[in-house]
């Protein structure tokens, strides 16, 4: 099964800018234009080069958003997304899109950051 998953979870990592505490994410990139209609990415993987981990970017609706830090709260290990979960590689521990342990052995909710859009940019906060 995982290897299934492995095989179409070819995540692309997007390169996001960094704005003093924010990091700029174009809501643009969540787009997927087909033909005249315009469909929307559930998540975005963004990542920067001062920050350790990705950060997972859901989205749930045009003003709702979710931003999690790709690491695993049990030893650390970068989590993979799969859909709408995230799986440590490492012992199995799997949360949810808002963060929250579903399978141990990680016992506490993934760190997320407050989110503000402005315009066609979301902005993370990564104070
Ligand atoms: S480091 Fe993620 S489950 Fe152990």
């Amino acid at each position: 099964m995982l290897s299934l998953l492995e095989s179409c979870g070819s995540t692309k990592i997007a390169n996001a800018a960094i704005k003093g505490s924010d990091m700029i994410v174009l809501l643009n990139d969540f787009e997927i234009k087909k033909g005249n209609n315009t469909e929307f990415k559930k998540y975005l993987v963004v990542q920067n080069e001062i920050l350790q981990y990705p950060i997972c970017v859901y989205r749930f609706d045009e003003n709702t958003y979710e931003a999690l830090l790709m690491k695993c709260t049990h030893q650390g290990t970068e989590l993979q997304v799969f859909g709408d979960k995230l799986q440590c590689p490492a012992h199995g521990s799997e949360f949810n899109n808002h963060g929250k342990v579903e399978n141990g052995p990680a016992s506490t909710s993934l760190r997320t950051f407050p989110i503000t859009i402005e315009g066609n940019q979301l902005k993370i906060s990564l104070k």
